[in-house]
């Protein structure tokens, strides 16, 4: 497992898109896996920016989002469909056809993480996966758990991660009690994979996924187990590390 620990979060930030940026010019029709939340905010503003001074070029890209919440249309406010129009995929000259995400209002949700898994091993597999993390390790919506799960499915939010997520709903009864997600086989199988964190509060769950067992209970911990996959976080995510 690699490590890069930049300033702050503007510098992860920045890094992360110039990472993204930098592999889309070497392969420009790039498969780029892509979460929501709020770490990556800034590293999509970034990455507009870098677009609008044309040194990006979208045309080619596909990209696959790790996770929709069930039962939330792609127009509610609070979809992962929403934030990444809002956030990334308007200001960018990417085809809508490239473009894929879970549809969380699907009438057979089963048949609808079939079809995601299929439509990621027709395109991909993904060349270069970014991912937040949870304060209880959860990648993707891969919540802690007895097992590793390996391909998309359906899994029921905890309640520390529907409280985390509260604030976007307004109250913790509003937010969804599953979501459909990627799984860890398939995150594994991505080429390349770049998990992004900043701020003190990650840093324990930083320290548990990068040194501590490797086990379900903790899932960012599986990455270890990847040959190609960086930690690229900020100076406060990394502060309990070598401790
Ligand atoms: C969302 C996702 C989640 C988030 C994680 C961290 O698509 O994949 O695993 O990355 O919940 O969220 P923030 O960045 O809001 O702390």
């Amino acid at each position: 497992m690699n490590l890069i620990v930049m300033k702050d979060y503007k510098e992860m930030s920045r890094q992360a898109a110039l990472l993204i940026a930098a592999s889309i010019a070497l392969k420009p029709n790039l498969v780029l896996g892509l979460p929501t939340g709020k770490t990556p905010l800034l590293m999509y503003k970034e990455l507009v920016i870098i677009y609008q001074n044309g040194f990006v070029d979208f045309t080619n890209v596909t990209t696959f989002n790790l996770d929709e919440y069930a039962g939330i249309g792609r127009d509610d406010r609070n979809s992962f469909y929403r934030y990444m129009q809002d956030n990334l995929f308007r200001h960018i000259n990417i085809n809508n056809k490239n473009i894929h995400i879970p549809d969380g209002t699907a009438r057979d949700l089963k048949e609808e993480c079939r079809r995601y898994e299929e439509a990621i091993r027709k395109f991909g597999p993904i060349d270069l996966m970014i991912l937040g993390i949870g304060h209880n390790g959860h990648i993707g919506f891969n919540e802690p758990s007895d097992e590793f799960i390996a391909e998309t499915h359906i899994e029921r939010l905890t309640s520390k991660t529907r409280r985390a997520y509260a604030k976007y709903f307004g109250s913790i009864s509003k937010v969804p009690t599953k979501a459909i997600t990627m799984g860890l086989g398939t995150i594994m199988m991505s080429r390349k994979i770049i998990l992004i964190a900043s701020g003190r509060d990650k840093a324990e769950v930083i320290r548990r996924a990068f040194k501590g067992n490797i086990t379900p209970k903790c899932p960012a911990s599986i990455l270890r187990l990847h040959q190609d996959c960086t930690f690229l976080i900020d100076r406060d995510a990394a502060s309990l590390i070598d401790k």
